[in-house]
């Protein structure tokens, strides 16, 4: 059992306020993942858990107990750093025998533990070369070693793929998640990783400023980000965000984006009539427009063509807008052509002009599940 628990923790440096009371639960054996901008307080957090910095306010308890005080090495809690942290004047074996020795496990022990741990993490030919002698991808294996040999009841990991190329990164990405498959231990992991946080997460808790702004299972906070902020972290590329104007034509509600008018899918209909007129930001992912061969949908200028491969990436003009438009497969599209446009209305996301949040959550939830 690990359940971790942060009740009301903050931490300043001085007068800089970098956690501000913060309470959030991370249930036994689960995976969270910890996503924000740079400098929003996610490796703070994780130094918090580990004892490697204490808290200025608030409780952290560990399966109902208090660990505020508690040293790093009684906190049963193995950190990993996005540089490895090894110890370059040891070997692999020494490397991942350190914190055994240190608390005299013994020697037979010790030796069954790195044997099981190398073998896991394929790294038996490497356990007698110095961390000098790896590569990235071999040491962030043996920073994962070390840390399981300890058994821990928590995992911390921050950034640990961030070092290593786009191909490594996938491979250890999937071996992470089947260690947690097998065994089931607590982790959190802080990541700038789409991929990896939407892969990986159970939990998903978004910080920004020190705070947590929305947390909950990958595609739920995709699917339904709590304001703009979320909306545009959340996601690759980054939702379209447009600003526009809720307006009821011919008894129908909908939306004006400049000249271009829509109307909207049932679920918002009563919420758009109660606020007739606001000035809205509507919400497009990449992925909810369509290519149109009628007249009837508004033309796109492209700027840019980005292919990959399995998915064609357009930057375009709209309405005025500049937009990222994504279409699986590859498009014949060439720069200053013009292309037309629609929207998948059904996809698209509701904020309030005024301050970015999400617009009538509730009433959009109460319509879905009435569908
Ligand atoms: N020891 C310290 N003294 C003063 N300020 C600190 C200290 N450690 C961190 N900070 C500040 O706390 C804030 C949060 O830092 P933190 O390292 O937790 O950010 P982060 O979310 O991990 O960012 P990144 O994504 O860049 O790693 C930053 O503004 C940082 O400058
Ligand atoms: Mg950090």
């Amino acid at each position: 059992m690990a359940r971790v628990e942060l009740v009301g923790v903050t931490r300043r440096y001085g007068k800089q306020t970098v956690l501000n009371p913060l309470n959030l639960t991370i249930p036994d054996g689960s995976f969270t993942v910890l996503v924000g901008p740079s400098g929003c307080g996610k490796s703070t957090l994780l130094r918090l858990l580990a004892g490697l910095d204490s808290v200025s306010d608030g409780v952290i308890l560990l399966d109902n107990q208090q660990i505020n005080d508690l040293d790093p090495a009684d906190r049963d809690m193995a950190m990993v750093f996005q540089s490895y942290a090894l110890y370059p004047h040891l070997t692999v074996a020494e490397n991942l025998a350190f914190h055994m020795r240190a608390k005299r496990v013994k020697r037979e022990e010790q030796h069954s533990k790195i044997a099981r741990v190398a073998e896991i993490l394929g790294i038996n030919s490497l356990l007698n070369r110095y961390p000098r002698a790896l590569s990235g991808g071999q040491r962030q294996r043996v920073a994962m070693g070390r840390a399981m040999v300890r058994n821990p009841r928590v995992f911390l990991f921050d950034e640990p793929l961030s070092n290593l190329d786009a191909q490594l990164r996938m491979v250890l990405r999937a071996e992470i998640k089947a260690l947690h498959q097998r065994f089931k231990t607590t982790m959190v992991y802080v990541t700038h990783d789409q991929v990896e946080a939407m892969t990986l997460a159970d939990q998903i808790v978004v910080m920004r400023d020190g705070m947590i702004v929305q947390q909950g299972k990958p595609l739920e906070i995709y699917d339904h980000p709590v304001n703009t902020f979320v909306a545009r972290f959340i996601g690759s590329p980054p939702m379209n965000l447009l600003e526009g104007q809720l307006e009821t034509r011919q008894g129908k509600p909908g939306v004006r984006c400049n000249d271009y008018w829509f109307a909207l899918p049932a679920r918002w209909h009563q919420a758009a009539a109660q606020q007739d007129q606001q000035p809205v930001i509507v919400g497009i992912r990449a992925q909810d427009f369509f290519l149109s061969d009628t007249a009837e949908q508004p033309e796109a200028q492209v700027k840019l063509v980005e292919l990959t491969g399995e998915s064609s990436l357009l930057h375009v003009e709209w309405q005025g807008f500049p937009l990222h438009v994504q279409f699986a497969g590859r498009i014949a599209a060439e720069p200053e052509q013009t292309i037309s446009l629609g929207i998948n209305t059904d996809k698209i996301h509701l904020f309030a002009a005024q301050n970015g949040e999400r617009l009538t959550i509730s009433a959009e939830i109460t319509s879905q599940s009435a569908c």
